[in-house]
């Protein structure tokens, strides 16, 4: 293929956003419109990532999508919208023909993970920069968001807000090393794939709950003070606002008829840890918030200085036969004796630890 004059690659790597505020709820289907803003954090390359490479020739006769090496039998209906979408954006130089997409993640899919904003983030700038389209950005946003919603948040790093009104695009309202302090520690309890998709169940939120109108009345007020918070680095407030949105969100998803639950025995586990931990100083500082999406798995954020006394407190309350789990962290038996809670062994299958990013990469 490479010996072929018209062949062109380009690569992009583009991580997980995870949601403070949260989406849930489309206007339109189509093009993926939100019901509201939402507000999320993109994480740090280094960590997690989707890695695309999409290629074109003119000797290809259709095409094809390749996922962790192996060639799938069909495109998604959601990859076809978006290589139409490129179709029609690039007809003026008859530039595309067909593309070869290349992709693969560093973490397991459907887990809560957004895997699928890191995927087709990836997937929008790397056919934007291939196809050489007009306001990169803009288009690469317009493509990912088309793809997956929450996808839109990931084309760009930092703190981004995801607009619902004019024309539904991201921006970033506050860059990666403005909080430089803040971590992300992701504890993953079960990496089965989840009971309902977020795109299913949102819908069958939008048709039976009655909730779900009371969030969208006061979610962008919620936003704003998320933004001032994270303005001036308010920790207790941007932990008060970030858990009270993943539990109004699983609130909602309760309130759906039939009800849609993501969260099972162990994600209860750690919000009662993360508040009786909280609690242990008198209440005075806040040291970890969580935050969970469409799956059990929590987002925990936390200070660079509270963090190794967290995983201390995870080490302590989720001791595994898996050395890996834990790493290095030291052994506690004192420390956390005044916190009653069951200890849960062997419930965390893997601990990720990561930080905010600086956005997509094209790889040379
Ligand atoms: C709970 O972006 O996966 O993670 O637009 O249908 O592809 P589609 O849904 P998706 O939904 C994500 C929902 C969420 C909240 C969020 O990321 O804001």
């Amino acid at each position: 293929m490479s010996n072929d004059p018209n062949y062109r690659s380009v690569t992009c790597q583009a991580s997980p956003n995870i949601a403070l505020i949260k989406y849930w709820g489309k206007r339109n289907d189509e093009f993926i419109l939100p019901d509201n803003d939402s507000l999320s954090i993109t994480l740090d390359l280094n960590d997690l990532y989707s890695y695309t490479t999409v290629s074109t020739s003119s000797s290809m006769t259709s095409d094809t999508f390749y996922f962790d090496g192996i060639q799938q039998t069909k495109l998604s209906g959601r990859m076809q919208k978006v290589l139409n979408e490129v179709r029609r954006r690039s007809n003026k130089d008859n530039q595309i023909k067909f593309v070869e997409i290349r992709s693969h993640n560093t973490f397991p899919e459907s887990t809560g993970l957004a895997s699928s904003a890191s995927a087709y983030a990836s997937l929008a700038i790397a056919l934007t920069n291939l196809f050489n389209l007009d306001n990169p950005q803009s288009t690469a946003a317009y493509l990912a968001r088309i793809g997956s919603g929450s996808a839109v948040r990931s084309v760009y790093g930092g703190f981004v807000r995801w607009s619902s009104e004019g024309e539904c695009l991201s921006s970033c309202i506050y860059p990666v090393d403005h909080w430089s302090e803040l971590r992300i520690i992701i504890l993953i309890f079960n990496s089965s794939k989840k009971p309902v998709s977020s795109t299913d169940a949102m819908q069958r939120t939008r048709e039976t709950s009655t909730l779900f109108q009371a969030r969208l009345s006061t979610i962008n007020e919620k936003i704003e003070k998320l933004i001032e918070a994270i303005k001036i680095k308010d920790f207790n407030t941007f932990a008060e606002i970030v858990m009270k949105d993943s539990s109004q969100f699983h609130a909602v998803c309760m309130d759906t008829y039939p009800p849609v639950i993501y969260l099972n025995e162990q994600s209860k586990h750690l919000i009662d840890l993360v508040h009786a931990y909280n609690r242990m100083d008198g209440n005075k500082i806040m040291k970890v918030a969580y935050t969970f999406d469409a799956g059990p798995n929590p987002f925990c954020f936390i200070r660079q200085e509270h963090v190794e006394e967290f995983l201390r407190l995870l080490k302590y309350f989720y001791p595994t036969t898996n050395d890996d789990v834990h790493g290095e962290v030291s052994d506690v038996k004192e420390e956390f004796s005044s916190i009653k809670l069951p200890i849960m062994a062997n419930a965390v299958e893997r601990i990720v630890r990561t930080k905010i990013g600086s956005g997509p990469k094209i790889i040379p």
